[in-house]
């Protein structure tokens, strides 16, 4: 048997995965594990849970792969700053300490923190990226895009994968880059770069698309094939701090947004603008893969592909059959590709689509990758706390739970492993009635603490997605936006449509408002049995019993922390909010039978309410 570690560290969401004979035993990011969001130190917690959950010392790994080639990265990293000297200097002297400290020394780190004395392999980032997106896809042959802020000097690629191999033709090279692009706009509407992309996604239906052909003519030469060459004197990733500089804020009318400040209507037509232009871009690269690879399956990775509502577009408007999107689409998947990459290419193994699948729909097995934790130890957890809880078997659970959700109550849902990747998909999810006409400001309020302008994302049966949504297709990730089906809108009165921002998301547009973004569009996560069996059959109660087999599916955290992993942080975050009830594998536990939760410490940590 040959274990391969994965590792990505160093820039954003560390993580690490174990691939055993070809096969993903575990993975898991480390900011599950530390509570500290998009921890970026080494994983050293994800590889003890990949090592354990296997039963295995780390002197019983056989090769350590590396997610990206630090000395390659160190180099982009000091040409830039000799290009931009002496303007760079303050950033450089921020990253350097770093780089001579840490980054460079991953090898004995790797050694230091596993008990490791074998090899490190170190594939290049985008290799990474492409890897985690070709050889777990469910394809024997697909077309392979990545897109992200940069790695080592790529910032994009594509190529195609057959079999056990994977070659790129081309890529784009830093500092011209789709998704700094979209960062620059995340910082200067006043969102954190990195991890605020998303809002600026969720903010752009508010908007209206009035910066596109200034960012066209002005900030990025986008070609017919999706390549593209920013125009340097807009930014400042190079030589500052910041992303954008003055020139940029006089070209888009104003000083970038400070985070938590009002957003106007100028907010969101940027929001709208450039994630229009992204759009743009991913379809153009698109076709532009199509026609060199000549492919009918398209896998996708990096950042970018976290962009659901550009792969939506993509899905209905590109050249491609088949997309196939990486749930850990980010630098935490990077690792996973990394071992894959070694296991397939370095060690030139066979790729058998369906030995990687193993009936399931893709070698992902539903991305539940992480920790579980056994009936036994949550009893244990449960009693030694002086919990009130029922232990039901799982037909009893399914119908109690559907009930208790269909009298509109919300439920903390914490069955079996661990998703891998940014969203929760039914395994640490708070879920609801999504045809509550209060659920999205009851589940904002009450429960995540902040007020969002986004809708929350809908879990639906598979074969019933198309009478929901305007597609008929797999998004087992939650990674693809489509339409709610007309039929079951409603048309907004003057009055509703002039409203502003949240109070419009509050006036409810469907059948099923809580899930319903302003623009009808829905981030549409279809389940299958064979993925998550408990979670289809509550789906599935839940229709009989409404006729709506459809549930509000949010991740399970409050604003600003980690989403849980262990039993404790789920009961202590099920106490702090007003949630009704939380079910942890077969333990019903209602909260108005819950005594003093003094153990959980005060309340200040609650934010206020902010946007979000
Ligand atoms: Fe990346």
């Amino acid at each position: 048997m040959t274990y391969i570690l994965g590792i990505s560290a160093y820039y954003h969401d560390s993580a690490a995965c174990l691939v055993r004979d070809g096969e993903i035993l575990a993975a898991a990011q480390e900011e599950r594990f530390t509570r500290k969001k998009h921890d970026h130190n080494f994983p050293a917690n994800a590889v003890e849970f990949c090592l354990r959950y296997a039963e295995i010392a780390g002197s019983e790994v056989d090769l350590v792969a590396f997610y990206d080639k630090p000395l390659l990265k160190f180099e982009r990293l000091l040409e830039t700053y000799l290009d931009y000297a002496p303007a760079g200097i303050r950033s450089f002297i921020k990253a350097t300490p770093l780089w001579l400290r840490e980054k460079l020394w991953i090898r004995e780190q790797v050694s230091r923190e596993c008990e490791y004395k074998g090899k490190v392999l170190f594939t290049e980032h985008h290799e990474s990226h492409a890897a985690s997106a070709f050889f777990p896809s469910p394809f024997e042959s697909a077309a392979v895009l990545t897109m992200d802020g940069v790695g080592e000097w790529a910032t994009s690629s594509y190529g195609y994968g057959k079999g056990n191999e994977l070659h790129l033709l081309g890529e784009l090279h830093f500092p011209h880059s789709l998704g700094l692009l979209y960062s620059a706009f995340t910082y200067y509407t006043g969102f954190k770069v990195n991890s605020g992309e998303y809002k600026v996604m969720g903010l752009a239906p508010y908007g209206e698309p009035r910066y596109v052909d200034k960012i066209l003519n002005e900030l990025v030469d986008l070609r017919d094939d999706g390549s593209l060459r920013l125009n340097m004197q807009y930014f400042n990733y190079c030589q500052g701090l910041t992303m954008t500089n003055s020139r940029f804020d006089e070209l888009f009318d104003g000083p970038a947004r400070k985070p938590e400040a009002l957003l106007t209507q100028r907010h969101m037509d940027l929001a709208r603008s450039i994630q229009e232009v992204v759009e743009i871009a991913m379809l153009r690269m698109a076709r532009h893969v199509h026609k060199e690879t000549g492919e009918s399956n398209l896998c996708l990775a990096g950042g970018v592909a976290l962009n659901c509502v550009g792969n939506g577009r993509l899905l209905r408007e590109g050249p491609f059959e088949n997309v196939w999107i990486q749930p850990a689409a980010g630098d935490a998947g990077g690792s996973l590709g990394a071992a894959l990459s070694v296991w397939y290419q370095y060690l030139e193994n066979p790729r058998n689509v369906e030995t990687i699948c193993q009936g399931h729909q893709d070698g992902m097995q539903g991305s539940y990758l992480g920790p579980r934790f056994l009936s036994d130890d949550i009893q244990d957890y449960l009693d030694g706390i002086g919990a009130r809880y029922q232990r039901l078997n799982t037909s009893e659970l399914v119908a109690g739970v559907a009930q208790i959700l269909a009298e509109e109550k919300v439920v903390g849902w914490f069955q079996g492993r661990m998703e891998f990747g940014p969203r929760a998909l039914g395994a640490r999810s708070i879920i609801g009635d999504p045809r509550s006409p209060r659920m999205q400001s009851q589940m904002n309020l009450k429960i995540k603490f902040r007020e969002s302008f986004r809708p929350f994302a809908p879990s639906v049966l598979r074969e019933s997605v198309a009478d929901f949504f305007e597609m008929d297709c797999d998004s087992p990730y939650m990674l693809l936006v489509a339409p709610v089906k007309s039929e079951l809108r409603r048309a907004m009165s003057a009055d509703e449509e002039a409203l502003f921002g949240i109070e419009k998301l509050n006036v409810p547009r469907s059948t099923i408002p809580a899930v319903t973004h302003v623009d009808y569009s829905a981030r549409v996560q279809t389940v299958r049995r064979e993925e998550n069996p408990l979670y289809y059959d509550l789906i599935a109660a839940f229709g009989r019993l409404t006729g709506c087999p459809v549930l509000v599916n949010t991740s399970f955290n409050v604003r600003g922390e980690p989403i849980v992993c262990t039993p404790e942080q789920a009961y202590t975050c099920f106490m702090r909010t007003e949630m009704d009830c939380l079910v942890m594998e077969d333990f019903v536990i209602l909260k108005g039978e819950q005594g003093d939760a003094s153990f959980v410490d005060d309340l200040a940590w609650q934010e206020e309410f902010q946007l979000d």
